[in-house]
């Protein structure tokens, strides 16, 4: 073996050609299970010996295999408690670091301090099973070891190699016994490999995918390639599948038998695309083995600056997807991956970008099945050269040549049969260097039917496509036009310049979903949609990486990287998922399916029909079912189907809606829902899954909009209690209320700022810039209290310590038999832009009230919009309806506490609990101003601080928020500032509320 082999720049050593992944009537046997494992703190192992036969691995752990050793109950020798249960946080464990090297930068070098699993597995193999012991034959894979591997197999080397997510392959049928075998792997959780796998992920070493004996005859087919071509001016597909042996060629669907090598034409084929995936079975015979060919028809070219499949453009609705599991890293079972396509289908997501690497080959054989673009990306990033000013990276310096090299051929190689995969991505943020050149001619002469990306260098001239992350709305409407500025480093006017320009867009990365949020999804999409050049996006990302803890309690919460004890970490920026990680689906996840729904649902009540734009790039809407509803006050009184008919792909269709009845007059608000659903069940979601939704208001003639009064009709209504508010005599906030201890309202203008409050560093941070002004201290003062009649006015001034900037404000009580009615005024006084403390304009998170009331309210109602929650700049999943849920499920559990569960354009809030009076909260005239509302057991200040949800605990009150608005949540925790329409325009507002209560 190499000395050092691990701190080699040459990848790999000893390993067979890389081939396609198949099935095929080759044993595979599964070497996955129980193997003995001896973890030891430096690149020297268990010392030399440990390959042996006879090696007395008896008093060794035993782990399971595929897993990462980090993330199993094993003995770490020279920690404090030696067996330790996982996921460890004392820096033995997981660590993270988003763009950091957690190791000095000393190319191909890495610390002495490099924990090194040894593996062992005995295996018996019948004699029968090891029939042909020539070389050639049986192979043994290695589906992933992370991060380097050194392997033997019956005492005898066979060489090493790293490249964590790329599988390798040696011949071992020259050396397997009948009987007992002993297969030894060293593994090194730092290598050379390392410096080229500096993803923003979990360093997570192990052997973490299958490892697999696959018995194949000697002259077996190595590599073969299958090109399926599809015409869509005749509707012709062009099968040919060529070998490395000549063998037979039979899709019996189709008619075909052929020598490998001979092209066919087959008329009338169905073409491959991710919504109908249509693919076609059968056969490649040769060399004794018969291997399973999936075939999809599919051209995938760029023409006229657009990306085209089968003549047509596409838009890819995509997420960024690592692969993680919250008990088991990157070790993903297939249950877990067909999850994951179930949970994308169902929320319109139709493309992957496997950020960034080679997902477990399954992944892309069910993105065939189930229909799914992929984007399939590399298993390259030096992301950690930038705090070297990029000197040294690898794509720069020849010496990574072959590493670099080796890693996009297993990868080309592996997964080029696969109809799924659209756009070859070589690799992310590793900045620039002449090997991507070479790396992207040697994808083109290898596999000219896909075109290739590259992100990063701002050049692109080793990319098929014009790419960025995280755009602002307004650069990405320049990039539509074709009109974006010249990147920097580029001349204007050169052909880098021209050529850019002339190329198809990809986003590769928008909406970061750290936290609550992303905002401006809808936006987004708009855009995307608005201009040719465009082939979508994919979302940062589709799941948070958090890991399953328990804090010394016992409490069970979700770990990230700011809890492991090491140092440099990237805290919490792995979770910024739309799932959680126990993949439940976040409200972003919701948001997203409606604003990247397929088929727009537009209903118009002037004209009485409801406009249907079917999104689609090859379907047409014959798989959906159509329906109407209309409400009055949110609650049902009309329903029917409506019948559309298979309008094609891109197009739409105007419908008469002659079935909705008109509305009486003054029956309250009104409102027509249409939705499209599953017609039949699919293989990833039940018939009369939702797929599209919309609304819009619906008073038809002779209907006049009702006030809140009679809906109230509606609401299951007791006796009415009175007012009787009591006055603080000397703050003028309540005290009580219809008999109720309630304390405020006072003014609030805070949140507990989000993750993308927080924005990225010192750039975008409202939260910090709001905090540098005292927002988040305000104290309160009252000026003058009167009561003249049924009306009592209090009037006061609401700011920081240290600041002149304030809220001047003034509450109007009117007691009236029932009810009472509040006008509060704001008005913004003082320094709020061009601060002592920055030229910045302060804008607050929100502007209302906040109220205290008892801790015994356990529920709320309401009609507005819902059921989940909505902010400004996020609100297409909630729709206007009357919902209702206890307070303690109102909490989004935000694995990092802050902001959530806000519900804008409310009507009308109840709250009740058992014994205490209903407490109606209302929108004084809905036609005027709505409002904004949160709820919850704990007040801001407690949320900003906690660190994990449980530390959040019931303060015996609920804390009420009703505001003019909440800001929007944008998307800075990784992009641009939040829009400026999105924030709370430091302006004069007034809220209306009407209060009663009943018994
Ligand atoms: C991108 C990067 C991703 C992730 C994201 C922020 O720059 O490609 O891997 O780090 O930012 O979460």
């Amino acid at each position: 073996m190499l000395d050092r082999y691990w701190e080699s720049t040459a990848g790999s050593a000893g390993a067979r050609a890389p081939r396609p992944w198949t099935t095929s009537t080759a044993r595979l046997r599964s070497l996955n299970g129980r193997w003995r494992f001896r973890l030891s703190p430096t690149p020297a192992g268990t010392g030399p010996g440990f390959e042996r036969d006879g090696y007395d691995d008896a008093a060794w752990d035993l782990i399971r295999v595929p897993a990462h050793w980090v993330l199993e109950d094993i003995t770490v020798p020279w920690a404090d408690e030696p067996r330790v249960s996982a996921p460890r946080l004392d820096g033995t464990g997981p660590l993270y670091t988003n763009t950091a090297f957690p190791f000095p930068i000393d190319p191909p070098r890495v610390p002495t301090e490099n924990p090194t699993g040894d593996y062992r597995l005995e295996f018996e193999l019948p004699a029968d099973e090891v029939a042909d012991r020539r070389e050639g034959a049986t192979v043994l894979r290695f589906q992933g070891v992370d991060s380097c591997a050194a392997v033997w197999l019956n005492g005898v080397e066979l060489g090493w190699f790293t490249g964590s997510r790329l599988p390798v392959e040696f011949a071992v049928g020259h050396l397997l016994r009948a009987g007992r075998n002993v297969l030894a792997v060293r593994v090194h959780r730092w290598s050379a490999g390392s410096y080229l796998e500096d993803q923003d992920m979990w360093w997570l070493p192990g052997l973490f995918r299958d490892v697999e004996l696959i018995e194949r005859p000697v002259d077996a087919v190595d590599d073969f390639n299958i090109v399926a071509d599809y015409d869509h001016t005749t509707g012709v597909g062009r099968l040919r599948v060529d070998a490395d042996r000549p063998g037979m060629v039979e899709i019996p669907e189709l008619g075909v038998r052929a020598a490998t090598g001979e092209t066919i034409a087959v008329p009338e084929v169905d073409p491959w695309s991710a919504e109908r995936p249509r693919l076609y079975r059968g056969t490649l015979t040769a060399g004794g083995e018969r291997i399973d060919l999936v075939v999809g028809f599919r051209t995938v070219t760029i023409d006229g600056g657009r990306l085209l499949v089968n003549g047509s453009p596409i838009l890819f609705r995509g997420v960024n997807r690592h692969e993680h599991d919250e008990h088991r890293g990157r070790s993903l079972d297939r249950e877990t991956m067909v999850r994951d396509i179930e949970l994308m289908k169902r929320a319109n997501i139709n493309a992957v970008r496997t950020s960034h690497y080679p997902p477990h080959p399954e992944f892309l054989r069910l993105c065939d099945e189930y229909g799914l673009w992929v984007v399939e990306e590399c298993d390259l990033e030096t992301h950690g050269f930038i705090y070297a000013a990029w000197e040294g990276n690898p794509p720069a310096e020849p010496v990574w040549r072959d590493a670099l090299h080796d890693r996009i051929r297993r990868m080309v190689q592996r997964d080029k049969n696969s109809p799924s995969v659209v756009v070859w991505s070589m690799a992310n943020e590793s900045w620039t260097g002449d090997t991507f050149r070479e790396l992207r001619q040697w994808i083109r002469d290898a596999d000219p039917g896909r075109p290739v990306l590259y992100e990063r260098d701002p050049s692109y001239a080793d990319s098929d496509f014009h790419s960025l992350m995280y755009p602002s709305l307004e650069d990405l409407e320049r990039i539509g036009r074709r009109e974006e500025p010249t990147p920097e480093g580029v001349e204007p006017g050169s052909t880098d310049d021209v050529r850019r320009r002339g190329l198809p867009f990809l986003l590769v990365e928008y909406a970061h979903a750290m936290g609550n949020g992303p905002g401006s999804l809808v936006d987004y999409q708009r855009i995307l949609e608005a201009h040719e050049r465009f082939c979508g996006g994919f979302v940062w990302e589709w799941i948070d990486h958090g890991f399953a803890a328990r804090d010394a309690a016992g409490r069970p919460f979700t770990a990230h990287g700011g809890d492991i004890a090491f140092r440099p970490n990237g805290g919490r920026y792995c979770l910024d998922g739309v799932l959680f990680s126990d993949r439940t689906p976040s409200p972003a996840y919701f948001e997203l399916a409606a604003a990247i729904a397929p088929v727009a649902l537009e209903p118009d009540a002037a004209s009485g029909t409801v406009r249907i734009v079917n999104k689609h790039d090859f379907a047409d809407l014959s798989a959906l079912v159509f329906g109407w509803r209309l409400d009055v006050d949110g609650l049902p009184i009309a329903e029917g189907p409506i019948d559309v008919p298979a309008v094609g792909p891109r197009s739409g269709v105007q419908i008469v809606l002659d079935d909705v009845p008109p509305v009486e007059a003054a029956d309250g608000e009104v409102w027509l829902t249409v939705t499209a659903a599953l017609a039949d069940a699919t293989d990833w979601a039940p018939r009369g899954h939702e797929v599209a939704v919309g609304q819009a208001r619906w008073e038809t003639v002779g209907s006049a909009p009702a006030s809140a009064g009679p809906a109230a009709r509606s609401e299951e209504v007791g006796d009415p209690v009175r007012p009787e508010p009591v006055f603080d005599p000397l703050t003028g906030a309540l005290g009580s209320l219809f008999g109720v201890g309630i304390a405020g309202p006072t003014v609030d203008v805070w949140r507990a700022p989000t993750e993308n409050d927080r924005g990225q560093g010192s750039s975008n941070t409202m939260a910090a810039d709001g905090k540098a002004v005292g927002l988040d201290r305000f104290t309160h003062r009252t000026d003058a209290r009167a009561t003249v009649g049924p009306t009592t006015v209090v009037r006061g001034r609401s700011g920081p310590a240290t600041q002149t900037l304030a809220v001047l404000w003034e509450q109007t009580w009117t007691v009236g038999d029932a009810r009472i009615d509040l006008t509060a005024d704001f008005a913004f006084t003082g320094r709020w832009s061009d601060t002592p403390h920055g030229h910045y304009d302060v804008t607050p998170p929100r502007l209302g009230l906040r109220l205290a009331l008892p801790g015994g309210y356990d529920r709320v109602e309401w009609f507005g919009r819902g059921p989940g929650e909505s902010y400004v700049d996020s609100m297409a999943a909630a729709r206007i309806g009357r919902f209702a849920a206890s307070i303690d499920s109102f909490q989004v559990p935000y694995p990092v506490p802050e902001e959530n569960g806000n519900h804008v354009e409310t009507r009308w809030l109840r709250i009740l609990g058992p014994g205490l009076p209903t407490l109606r909260i209302a929108a004084t005239d809905p036609e005027i101003s709505l409002f904004d509302f949160t709820a919850r057991r704990w007040t801001s200040e407690a949320l900003e601080n906690a660190r994990h949800p449980h530390d959040l605990s019931d303060s015996g009150s609920v804390w009420l928020n009703l505001d003019v608005r909440q800001q929007g949540l944008g998307s800075s925790s990784c992009g641009p500032a939040l829009p400026e329409r999105y924030r709370v325009p430091s302006e004069p507002a007034t809220l209306r509320l009407t209060f009663t209560a009943e018994r």
